[in-house]
Parts: C-alpha cells; structure tokens; sequence
C-alpha cells in the first residue's frame, strides 16, 4: 500500500496534544515483561507496528500478550527460561530495536530461531551485534555483508565478557545486557559516549541489579525480574516533529503533554535552544522511572549552529527534522560526527540532501553529517525512501515552503507514529493523505 502525503504551504501550530508512546521503551517492556515472573501492565503502549512486530515475535516464543487497547498491554511473564521455539523466523518488520535487542534476548536459549525482517531492515548492518553476542559463545550467523537474516543457534552456554563498543549505541548495548541474563558471571559493556539508557532503567524497575560506572554498564547472569507497572511516556522522538513545526512558524504556540525527556535523548531540545528556538519544559515529574515533561514551544527566529559532536548520539533519531529547522534558520548549520545516520531505516544523510535540494535548499551531503544554509525554498516533490521520519520531517518542512510539497512512499509513517496526519492537522499543518 503506497501512501502520497500532500502539504500546503504556510499555517502555525497551536494547541495542546499529546504525541504516541515511545518506541525504544514499549520495545523494552515487552521484552522484560516476557521475561519476568508475573503480570506485566504496560501503558501509553505505542501502537505502531515496530512495537507491534516485538508483540508478534514474543507471541511466537510462548507468551501470553493481551492488547495493545488503547494503549494498554497486559504481559503474562514466563521467567526468563521459560520462552518456546518458535515455529517459524520472527519478522520484525521495519524495527531494527526490534532484530537487535531480540538477537541479545535469544542468544542463549536452548531453541533456534531465525529473524528477519523488511527490504530496509534487511539491509542494514548486524554484526554489530552478531559479533559481540559470538564473543560471549553464542553462535549467530547473518546472511551477506553481516546483514539480516539471522539465524540464532540455541543450547549455546554463554560467558559473561567486557566490551568496548566501537560505535555509541543503545541498541547493541542492550542486546549485550539482554544476552547477559543468560551468561555466566558479569555481562559489562562501555559505551563511547552517552546513549539511550532504557534498558537499564527498565531493568532496574523489574527488580534487577545493574552496575554503571561512567560509560560502563554491568548485570549479572541469572537474575530474576519481577513482574512491575510500566507507563510508557510520549515519544521525544515524534514530538520533535511538532517542536521543530512549532518553532519554524512564527506565531505557533504549541504544548507537547507527557513528553519523555530523559537526558539521553534530550539532544534535540539543547540543539534547538543553540538555534535560538523557544522551548520551555513544564510540569516536570517522573513516570515509570523515567522524567517526564510538558514543552512548549513557541515561534521564533532561528540562526544556524555547529553542532556539537557530542549531542549526536543524544539526538540522533531528530536529525530529519533537525535538517529541515537548519533549512529555516539564518547562517549555516553544519552536523558532523553523524555517520551512523547512513545506516538508519535509509541513508538519511543522502535522502535527506536529495529532498532538501528537491525544494532548492543549499544541502551539501559530507561522509558524517551535512552543511546547510538556510532560507527561503519552494515546494515540490520529495521521495521519502520508505522512512518514516524522513517523510515527517517534509511535512512539517511545508510550513515555510513557497508552495506545497509531495512527500512520496510514507506508508511506513505507521511504524512510529499512528495518527500523525490528523494529529498534525488538529494542530494547524494542512496536511492531507491519499
Ligand atoms: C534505539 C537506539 C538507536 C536509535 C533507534 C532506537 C533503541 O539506535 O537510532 O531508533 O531503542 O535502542 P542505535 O542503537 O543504532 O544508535
């Protein structure tokens, strides 16, 4: 099923809405809710299909998932050895959380099982976990060029080793700790610079010891995790669309309700107050062990920024629509150190030079970010490549744009974020989908 997004040009953004669940927390809880002793309820549950993927695959391995309804999910754990063969490969969709925190989770189980997952997924790389996940005395094997499908061999006795990830990423640091539970002794990972801290905060909140001493986390084989309530904040990651549309279209004043802000992925809002946008976080609170906060952002000038290398990996889901606000700002922005970009769901260094220079925008691509210099663009036609945020971060591009712009290919928008085109509508973007 194609789907075509068509934006007029122009609008403000006003109101107050709330932005669906987080994507890397509902993929956690399923799979720590599996894994624990006892009842699991889960709210503000993303009801996208790359939290649902992690749904089916853990419904294959044996376990008892009521939901999603309304954002509720209710996981009947069966301990963690209590996961079953499943009888056929896991297709974990578009998801790579989804293929690689399962590939830690079902490194050392006594069964075999295979996961694979859609054209983009399968063409991303794998032995970044594979690897690793080998050195520990699994025995994963992938298909080409390290890439997806992977097949898993069980009744592997795994060890517990220090590792020293060569890239900043959650998503092989959790795998690590995931396959941990299973290993003799400690499982400890060092990351090289901060990222997403999910997995182990979840942990923590199922009752398991987790060990951190600057950029290096520890958990111990073996441990039980007990049954807990989980509430899944919004996602930062899809408010930034609307906090970067709020703050591209003078006039907007718009409040993101319940929003995650949890300083690993905080990145977005410290890039937009270097650009002088307005944003303020309100009623801040904690929910499930994880800081929560309203934002308001209002309309302003932008001025373009150096980025700072070090807030890459804190922001490295926002920089689709970080591009789109350098498009909007003064100067020139220029984003370094964000190689790991060209192996998101697309290149999203190369798709997004190609949409911003689409719309006559001064984008020039570089091996590990881009340069952009803002000012007025046009409309036009822009080729999202199947990735979901590329085909957000056009959309709200449309808000300054001299005419409408076409966003090609964004059936996959419902990976992340169901709703968005009447979301956004309900807040003033003229957005329509055929
Ligand atoms: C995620 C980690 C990040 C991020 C992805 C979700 C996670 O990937 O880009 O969307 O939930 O752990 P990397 O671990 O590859 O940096």
């Amino acid at each position: 099923m194609s789907v075509t997004f068509r934006i007029e040009p122009g609008g403000v953004l006003k109101g107050r809405i709330r932005v669906p669940g987080d994507k890397s927390i509902s993929h956690r809880a399923i799979m720590l809710g599996s894994i624990a002793e006892g009842t699991s309820r889960i709210t503000g549950f993303l009801e996208g299909e790359d939290a649902i993927a992690t749904i089916n695959a853990l419904r294959a391995l044996g376990v008892r998932i009521e939901g999603p309804a309304q954002g509720e999910v209710t996981v009947h754990g069966v301990g963690l050895r209590g996961l079953q063969a499943p009888r056929q490969p896991l297709d974990c969709g578009n998801a790579g959380t989804a293929m690689r925190l399962l590939a830690g989770l079902l490194a050392g189980q006594p069964f075999d099982c295979e996961l694979t997952g859609d054209e983009s997924l399968r063409s991303r790389p794998m032995k970044r976990v594979a690897e690793p996940l080998n050195a520990m005395g699994a025995r994963i094997e992938t298909a080409e060029g390290g890439r997806p499908p992977l097949r898993i061999h069980g009744g592997r006795k795994l060890t517990g080793v220090s590792y020293r990830m060569p890239v900043a990423s959650a998503q092989v640091k959790s795998a690590l700790l995931l396959a941990g539970l299973y290993a003799e002794g400690h499982t400890c990972v060092t990351e090289p610079a901060p990222t997403r801290d999910h997995t182990e905060r979840m942990l923590e909140a199922f009752g398991c010891a987790v060990e951190k001493q600057g950029g290096t986390v520890c958990v111990t084989g073996g441990a039980s995790l007990k049954a807990t309530a989980i509430e899944v904040p919004a996602d930062i990651s899809s408010a930034a669309f609307f906090m970067v549309g709020a703050a591209i279209a003078p006039g907007s004043d718009l409040t993101l309700e319940g929003v995650g802000v949890n300083p690993t992925r905080t990145g977005v809002i410290d890039i937009l107050r270097l650009m002088g946008a307005d944003l303020q976080l309100l009623n801040e609170r904690s929910a499930g062990g994880e800081p929560v906060a309203d934002i308001r952002v209002r309309g302003t000038e932008l001025h373009g920024v150096e980025v700072p290398r070090e807030l890459v990996p804190l922001a490295i889901d926002e920089f689709p629509v970080l591009f789109v606000a350098a498009a909007n700002a003064k100067g020139e922005t220029v984003v370094t150190g964000a190689e790991e970009l060209r192996v998101k769901e697309s290149d999203r260094i190369q798709v997004m030079a190609d949409g911003l220079r689409a719309l006559r925008v001064s984008a020039a691509p570089t091996p590990d970010g881009m340069r952009i210099h803002g000012g007025p663009y046009r409309g036009g036609e822009v080729d999202s490549r199947g990735d979901h945020r590329v085909a957000m971060a056009f959309a709200v591009a449309a808000l300054r744009a001299g005419a409408s712009i076409t966003v090609l290919d964004c059936a996959n928008v419902a990976t992340s974020f169901p709703g968005f085109v009447e979301l956004a509508r309900s807040t003033g973007l003229r957005i329509t989908a055929a």
